[in-house]
């Protein structure tokens, strides 16, 4: 395995958490950040900065607290949207992942059938029920299946296809060759959950050509409470104003609202000011080290995992389809004739090793892969190849014991 593409391990003196002791006296060693990713000091700076000297509320007040807090939560609407290609108006600050897919789901006009993998995350399955669903079977990796979704389209009526840049369980890279455009001259628009693909690698929306982007910011270093929708501007001209209240109105005038531009019109009340304020902290974090390196690193850590645990007698990695496509996202595998949860908490337990058990929020994509809860490795930039030894080591004394 070379060890060129992996990042320094000065990085994990900027992660607070990584020099915590506990009880045990055993190294933390967490692969867990596809369920939220730890927070550098930077990120923690900002947004104790914002508590303790900046606290006001955003687009209200006219005074130097107000006008401060507005141009730094702008800011980071700013930087949010320099990440992925954006223009600033076409970043919806909201709560994560999921809300923002929900917004999708709920506000912008179906005239026709929605196509959606079988394989994803139940955020991007469960707010499209009650749309005239057509659920695609997902590759043997758990990616979407790119062919299965053209043969779809080819059907007609298709009004949406949402699908996710990279799985949280199998970390399969969607396969887009040709996809996007095929999906608009069927005049439908694409969907993309970007909630595993947005902390991990570059991503530019323009490249992508997708009408709709949605990612978390505590994946990204970031706070949690904070999550982003990009939508096309003409596409967010299309969204029902669906949350109204506070921020959301030009003027109130004889009880007729009139809506504020997109992006406002969809974040009603007052929003997570620090959090946004963190977040555009955690984009100047990833920037700084590039993302492409953080992709590279990711991908190096997940292959020595997948070496490794394949040694292991029972060890089955779902979605492993034996080639090695670009994979750098999560790593989920099943250890014959030991449930899911008593390995992770034995990990935990025994050797301070955090990784996620279960069914990841994707039960029907292990459905399709005939597989019961699985044990999943997530990586990201503090992680160092020790800590794949070490959490190979344990799994292994765990199955012979
Ligand atoms: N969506 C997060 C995960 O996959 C919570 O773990």
């Amino acid at each position: 395995m070379s060890t060129n593409t992996i990042l320094s391990p000065d990085l994990r003196a900027d992660f607070p958490l990584l020099s915590r002791e506990f009880a045990s006296g055993q190294p933390l060693v967490y692969l867990d950040s596809a369920a939220t990713a730890l927070k550098p000091r930077s990120v923690i700076e900002a947004v104790a900065d914002v508590l303790s000297h900046r606290t006001a509320n955003v687009h209200r007040a006219v005074h130097l607290l107000g006008d401060e807090a507005t141009e730094m939560f702008e800011g980071a609407r700013r930087k949010v949207a320099r990440l992925i290609g954006a223009e600033p108006h076409e970043i919806i600050l909201l709560r994560n992942t999921t809300e923002a897919l929900n917004l999708v789901a709920r506000c912008y006009p179906r005239k026709g059938r929605v196509l959606v993998s079988r394989g994803e995350h139940h955020s991007n399955l469960l707010p499209w029920h009650g749309a005239d669903l057509t659920l695609v079977p997902p590759g043997p990796d758990g990616g979407s299946d790119r062919q299965a979704i053209l043969r779809e389209l080819a059907r007609g009526g298709v009004s949406i296809v949402a699908l996710t840049l990279v799985s949280n369980v199998t970390g399969a890279q969607a396969d887009l060759a040709g996809l996007v455009s095929a999906v608009h001259a069927a005049g439908a628009v694409v969907v993309m959950d970007g909630a595993q693909a947005v902390p991990h690698q570059p991503i530019d929306v323009q490249d992508l050509g997708c009408d709709f982007l949605a990612f978390s910011g505590h994946k990204m270093c970031g706070p949690s409470g904070v999550g982003v929708l990009y939508g096309r501007a003409e596409r967010l001209e299309q969204l029902d104003w669906y949350l109204q209240g506070g921020g959301t109105v030009e003027e109130v005038a004889s009880g007729i609202p009139k809506a504020k531009q997109a992006p406002w019109r969809f974040e009603a009340g007052t929003p997570a000011i620090e959090a946004v304020i963190g977040l555009g902290a955690a984009v100047d974090y990833l920037q700084a080290i590039g993302l492409d390196r953080v992709e590279s690193h990711c991908r190096s850590l997940r292959a020595q995992a997948r070496e490794r645990l394949l040694r292991i007698p029972g060890v089955r990695i779902l979605g492993d389809t034996g080639g090695l496509p670009r994979l750098s996202g999560p790593l989920s595998f099943t250890v014959a004739n030991i449930l899911s949860h008593m390995v992770a908490r034995a990990l935990s337990d025994a050797w301070g090793i955090c990784v996620r058990s279960g069914y990841h929020c994707a039960q029907p994509l292990h459905e399709q892969l005939q597989s019961p809860p699985s044990l999943r490795l997530s990586f990201y930039l503090y992680n160092q190849l020790w800590e794949i030894d070490r959490v190979v080591e344990a799994i292994t004394r765990i199955v012979r014991h």
